[in-house]
């Protein structure tokens, strides 16, 4: 068999024994925290921004999704033959709100809610997307800014899709209109959580990316998750630090 590689695990170096083992709750402290009395580190909420550089307003008028939930689920599946036919930049705007924005209206101290839930509400994670051959928007990389619902232009270039397909050595991605990315800002998380907060930033990153299924399943997306890719080239290419903020997740969508 071509291209297989067994990854053959030693029981001394299993997952297992290492980050599992190194994080799991032996006991809880006695006593119950109540949000009240939970330190301010614990409740300010951090998103990223990036006020230097050129941002486009995604459309704010974002319909609902009237299909049925069962449906939905029933929709959902992994797909890689890609046409990267044109997709409209309301429904690339439809795609984020949904998968990773914030539902408006919080009354509470939790004023950015998202469509999946954060151990904490720490919302460690951010989103970035290469796009390609998406209407009024030129092919580039770009963050998801999500308190604007807005896009911070880092990079526009034309071949970063086939760029980033190279770095998940997996050919069909390069044909994707949009590569979403998934990182996390560590500190957010750990600040509450320790090094258990691991687990939980990479749970949260699939319940996001659940979102990019469903969502874009309902707009006639296709949509692919990726779970290998050389880290550090990505991280490096988005600019962020390996340490502070890491890539945890990625999804190609397209047509
Ligand atoms: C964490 C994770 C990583 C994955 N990585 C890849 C990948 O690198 N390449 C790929 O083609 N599919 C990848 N997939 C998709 C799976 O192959 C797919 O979900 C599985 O075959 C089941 O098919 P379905 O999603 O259509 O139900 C990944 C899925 C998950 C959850």
């Amino acid at each position: 068999m071509k291209n297989i590689n067994i990854v053959k695990v030693s029981r001394k170096n299993s997952i297992s024994k290492t980050f599992y083992q190194k994080t799991k709750i032996k006991k809880f402290p006695k006593g119950e925290t109540l949000i009240k009395d939970w330190p301010n580190s614990w409740k300010k909420i951090y998103t990223k921004d990036y006020p230097r550089l050129e941002s486009i307003q995604l459309p704010k008028n974002i319909p609902p999704l009237n299909t049925s939930i069962s449906t939905i689920l029933l929709k959902r599946k992994s797909e890689r033959i890609f046409f990267r036919k044109k997709v409209s930049l309301s429904k690339l705007s439809t795609l984020l709100f949904y998968s990773a924005g914030i539902i408006p209206g919080s009354k509470t101290w939790n004023v950015t809610r998202r469509f999946y839930p954060s151990a904490g509400a720490r919302y460690p994670l951010e989103v970035y997307l290469s796009t390609n051959n998406i209407v009024g928007l030129e092919n580039g990389l770009y963050h998801y800014n999500i308190r604007c619902h807005s896009l911070d232009v880092l990079l526009q270039e034309r071949h970063l899709n086939k760029k980033i397909s190279e770095l998940t050595n997996q050919d069909w991605v390069s044909k994707s209109n949009i590569i979403i990315l998934i990182t996390s800002a560590f500190q957010r998380t750990q600040t509450k959580y320790d090094d258990r907060g691991l687990r939980h930033i990479l749970l949260e990153s699939g319940h996001l990316a659940q979102n990019v299924y469903l969502v874009g399943n309902t707009l006639d997306l296709k949509v692919c998750a990726i779970g290998g890719f050389i880290d550090d080239k990505i991280n490096n290419l988005i600019d962020i630090d390996n340490e502070e903020e890491g890539i945890i997740y990625v999804l190609a969508v397209g047509t």
